[in-house]
């Protein structure tokens, strides 16, 4: 019943295409829109069916990807089909990204084109670049607030560029990853200036108040994210007379989703993106896309309607393409962004694992893998044919955004335990080498996040500076012990530039005004090129950690249970200083790997037999085949040295 209502609608919906579009050939269109129809006008109806011109709406939304699909190159039509067929292409344990800020890298997009070799180099082959669209001069967060979603800032470079870029890559068989910023424009943004001078469609764009009392409401139960920066979620614009909602940066206004003027044109923005030749699109804080009072404002159920919904009707125009959800909310609330009540994804197929980022904080604290076991123990199991981005840093701080329930479960009384790990990382903490910075401090619930390269929070800078080379070692195995993770624990492994050559704290960003108060630009690097040479000079840190970490990237290309397909087994070897788990190959169980990670500062052991006879780990000679060497055996156990780890396979 329900499909023939929905059958008619669709007719109806291509009677009242533009007739223009209709003249070419649009016969993947119309499968794909005939497939995910049903669930298109459904999503379409239940976030706006309550108003009139919603057939109208719909007909627009339409026209927005048959014109997308007909400007859609035939290459890229070609990778569309190729993937539909291979659907399961981006589990595979090929994949391995970097994300970098493309000024602080490489200058602009020639010269990231110049320096593609380096990352092929290292065995990167999906970079995500931070985002390069149109943004202000002064303070843009980093590019997060964007001027014009439709060009690339011209200290950039040109669109031209950006497509000449990503064929290259095509060529190379390496992803290219672009930020879409669907939360929110920056306030110069030609909406944002229309919207100010008055225009009201353009208000509607926003959430536009007269006065404080709707706002006030909201202010009840909305946190601050930049509560030192940005306090509240209104600003008030002095030319419009009226307040605004910006969650973030008192520059950043807050689209307002409940208008489906806006869903559609950021639905056009987005196959834009795809058109230029992104393989990948990373969706930026989109547990904030829709707000209701009374509420956090996040990880509302309109917000998943509303991705399903970019999902579907992406996935009639650019199949090919695939979304990262940037959703660093709780754990329970994550896996939520793959789609919930489906097998497949149905939001976005790659989400960041934030969730064990801020576990594997925990261990190297603590040395100790209580919460570690504990947290991914709790996570839900993730859909099928859906996949983590398992990152260590990124450009953005560190929040602590595991359970209470977990900490308390483990032993620990969460304000505390929350305490000791700012204060470890921040420096405040008597035995701690970490050099890392408070960030987003929020003096009215306690909360602090934390800022800081990978490499000043695992102790390299304090050790450097002390010339103490057992300590130096020390933290270039931290450095590797965590690659080791993020490589082996299923998902696609995201590095951040810098952290392959053990970059520091840079404490520039003091001295610029439009950077001073967000310490997280200490961890956003300008490469010195001549500096990156020194990945060759044997002993050298750059050179061990660079080595290290392009040693395991290839060593994880070969090893097939790496790929993820919801086949990882954590299991509890009674020692609570080792995380311990099997990649279990469905395919070939003799190509099962069992990883095993030491974060404890001293060289710890289990018993094999506390394996039982899994995979045969416990009887045949085992090879870690990170090293290629037989691992340290005393008496039945597995000994392991410190902040070490093995990736180990049965010989036989
Ligand atoms: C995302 C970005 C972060 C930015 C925020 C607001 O969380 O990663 O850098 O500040 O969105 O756009």
């Amino acid at each position: 019943m329900y499909e023939q209502q929905s059958h008619s609608l669709l007719n109806r919906t291509l009677d009242q295409m533009e007739a223009s579009l209709q003249q070419h050939d649009l016969r993947h269109f119309y499968t794909r829109l005939g497939a995910n129809f049903y669930a298109i006008y459904n999503l379409f109806n239940r976030l706006y069916g309550d108003r009139e011109d919603v057939e109208e709406q719909l007909v627009e939304l339409v026209n927005t990807m048959a014109r997308q699909y007909i400007a859609r190159d035939q290459e890229l039509k070609q990778i569309d089909q190729a993937r539909e067929a291979d659907h399961n292409w981006f589990l595979s344990q090929q994949w391995v990204g970097m994300a970098l800020y493309l000024d602080g890298f490489a200058g602009d997009l020639q010269g990231l084109r110049e320096k593609m070799t380096y990352l092929q180099e290292l065995g990167v082959n999906l970079v995500h670049i931070l985002p390069i669209m149109e943004c202000p001069r002064g303070a843009s967060d980093g590019g997060y607030a964007v001027n014009n979603f439709r060009d690339i800032d011209d200290r950039a470079g040109t669109l031209a560029d950006l497509r000449a870029l990503a064929g290259h890559m095509r060529k190379r068989e390496l992803l290219l990853t672009l930020d879409v910023v669907l939360n929110h424009t920056s306030n110069e943004h030609a909406w944002a200036q229309k919207a100010r001078a008055g225009d009201t469609a353009y208000q509607d764009y926003y959430y536009v108040f007269d006065n404080r009392e709707v706002p006030d409401m909201f202010e009840e139960t909305m946190p601050e994210i930049f509560p030192e920066n940005a306090p509240g979620n209104f600003t008030y614009d002095e030319t419009m007379g009226k307040w605004v909602m910006t969650v973030f940066n008192d520059y950043q206004w807050d689209l307002n989703y409940s208008n489906p003027a806006v869903f559609i044109e950021m639905l056009d923005i987005i196959l834009f993106w795809a058109n230029q030749g992104a393989d990948v699109l990373r969706l930026d804080a989109v547990a904030f896309l829709w707000k209701k009072i009374g509420t956090t404002c996040q990880n509302e159920q309109e917000a998943h309607l509303l991705l399903q919904l970019l999902k579907d009707c992406c996935q009639v125009t650019a199949p090919g393409v695939l979304f990262i959800a940037e959703a660093i909310v709780a754990p329970v609330e994550i896996t939520k962004y793959f789609g919930e009540d489906a097998v497949i994804a149905k939001e976005c197929e790659i989400a960041y694992n934030a969730t064990f980022m801020a576990l594997l904080w925990d261990a190297i604290a603590t040395k100790n893998t209580r919460l570690l076991n504990q947290g991914i123990r709790s996570l839900p199991e993730k859909l099928d044919r859906a996949t983590w981005l398992n990152y260590i840093r990124c450009h953005d701080d560190i929040g602590l955004g595991f359970d209470d329930v977990d900490i308390a479960a483990v032993g620990y009384d969460p304000r505390a335990h929350r305490r000791f790990l700012v204060d470890y990382y921040t420096g405040e903490y008597d035995d701690s080498p970490a050099r890392g910075q408070p960030f987003g401090r929020n003096n009215k619930t306690g909360d602090v996040r934390i800022s800081g390269t990978l490499a000043s929070l695992v102790g390299l800078e304090s050790a450097l500076a002390a010339d103490d080379e057992a300590v130096i070692q020390g933290s270039i195995n931290q450095i590797l012990l965590l690659h080791s993770l993020i490589m082996s624990f299923g998902g696609i492994p995201l590095l951040y530039y810098g952290d392959e050559l053990g970059t520091l704290n840079n404490y520039d960003y003091v001295g610029d005004v439009a950077r001073s108060r967000d310490s997280r630009w200490i961890h956003r690097p300008v490469y010195d090129w001549d500096k990156t040479g020194k990945r060759r000079q044997r002993g050298s840190v750059e050179q061990r950690i660079f080595d290290g970490i392009r040693h395991l990237i290839a060593v994880r290309k070969t090893l097939p249970a790496f790929s993820d397909f919801n086949n990882r087994e954590l299991l509890d070897v009674g020692n609570e200083h080792l995380f311990v788990f099997i990649r279990t190959s469905f395919e070939s169980p003799e190509e099962s790997v069992l990883v095993v990670a030491n974060f404890d500062d001293h060289p710890q052991q289990f018993d094999l037999a506390m394996l039982g006879n899994r995979e045969r780990f416990s009887m045949a000679p085992l090879k870690d085949a990170a090293s290629g060497e037989s691992p340290a055996l005393f008496n039945q156990q597995l000994v392991i040295p410190p902040h070490s780890f093995y990736w180990l396979v049965a010989s036989v």
